[in-house]
């Protein structure tokens, strides 16, 4: 068992370990003053693991009701923000109630969302259950709807009050959606970690779950601790992601949000070598890791289209648009480039 501290906005733990969700009463108990917790989950996970948290929360006292969404990004909306809102209130939960998100990120996203909102903030449990949300969007305190316009463009910062990881629970993932989170993984290795990279080269898809994810999730936590609303360090988490988000949107979000991100991981790199930052040993060990996981590192679209969408970023500063490009394996820089010189930077890759 390994425990994680962050000290934000909020102070909470992250706890990971095998079986957790049998203890999710005893964990959670001295976060339900009153003794009462709505679990909002999806049809997928619902049928795995809902009794269990349920029956843990029942057990030590806690009353429990639930919502269940249809799995799938498009889960991800205001009417479900709405819908959910209404629930809560129809079962007039209080402020010293708790929303307890037991899902992957799209769960975990929406239910932060509601719990930032409703009577203007109530207690919050992240109980991640994939790789992508165990790793990334459990912790750290981002919290979203999507909107027509694209994605994740409502929102609140808004830190739960623990995450438990119960990394059994990935034994249910598909190939896919377990892929989709050793990109984020590996991302994690290539920002800061020549160890964790040699870790996972060595052992693929047989990597140890609770060391890498505990590795992942302090590097997380180091970063949201020095900068929690984006002003600085955080940028660096999006390696891969600014070209990343572009495919993933020009798909129409047909393709997953972590090969989207490989592609975009593969593609900065060789810009990168391109531009001077690192030698093309630095983009072979990328590629080589990224097949070596079944992850993409191609795509057909245009780099003028793909341009086009990066400049509506909502992370787009101004006149700028910072890229986080690797020097080596496990050290990144933050590139701003001129808007006017984007598709310079990009171009060697398409040409
Ligand atoms: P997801 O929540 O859609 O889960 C993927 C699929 O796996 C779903 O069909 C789900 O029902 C299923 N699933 C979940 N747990 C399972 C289990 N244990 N066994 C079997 N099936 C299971 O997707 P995701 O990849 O977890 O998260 C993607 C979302 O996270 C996106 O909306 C993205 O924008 C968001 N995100 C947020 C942050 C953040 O910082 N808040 C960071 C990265 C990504
Ligand atoms: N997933 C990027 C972040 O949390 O900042």
């Amino acid at each position: 068992m390994k425990t994680i501290q962050v000290n934000a906005s909020r102070n909470y733990d992250i706890v990971i370990d095998a079986g957790l969700l049998e203890k999710t009463g005893e964990y959670c108990s001295p976060f339900c003053p009153n003794k009462r917790a709505a679990i909002i989950t999806d049809d997928t996970v619902a049928p795995l693991y809902l009794s269990t948290v349920e029956n843990s929360l029942n057990s030590t006292g806690i009353e429990t009701i639930h919502y269940i969404i249809p799995s799938g990004e498009a889960s991800k909306s205001g009417e479900n923000f709405l819908a959910i809102l209404n629930f809560l209130a129809e079962h007039q939960m209080t402020r010293t109630d708790t929303v307890i998100a037991l899902g992957g990120g799209v769960v975990g996203d929406l239910t932060g969302f509601v719990a930032a909102s409703y009577l203007r903030g109530i207690g919050f449990i992240q109980i991640p259950t994939t790789l992508l949300a165990m790793v990334d969007s459990s912790v750290g305190g981002k919290t979203a709807i999507d909107l027509t316009a694209g994605k994740n463009l409502a929102g609140a910062f808004y830190q739960p009050q623990l995450v438990l990881c119960d990394y059994l629970t990935l034994n249910t993932l598909s190939k896919e959606v377990f892929a989709d989170g050793c990109a984020e993984v590996i991302k994690y290795a290539v920002l800061n970690s020549p160890s964790l990279f040699n870790h996972l080269e060595q052992n693929l898809l047989d990597f140890d779950r609770e060391m890498v994810i505990a590795e992942c999730v302090s590097m997380k936590r180091d970063i949201v601790n020095r900068d929690e609303f984006e002003s600085g360090p955080r940028k660096f988490l999006n390696l891969g992601h600014t070209v990343g988000h572009a495919i993933e949107h020009r798909s129409a979000f047909t393709l997953s949000h972590g090969k989207a991100v490989s592609i975009g991981l593969s593609i900065i790199a060789t810009c990168s070598e391109n531009a001077g930052f690192c030698n093309s040993e630095t983009v072979k060990s990328i590629n080589r890791i990224l097949k070596s996981f079944n992850l993409p590192i191609t795509t057909d679209y245009a780099l003028d289209e793909l341009v086009d969408i990066m400049l509506s970023d909502k992370k787009r500063d101004g006149k700028k648009l910072t890229f986080v490009v690797p020097e080596s394996v496990g050290k990144c820089v933050l590139h701003a480039i001129n808007i006017a010189d984007i598709k310079t930077f990009l171009n060697p890759w398409f040409k």
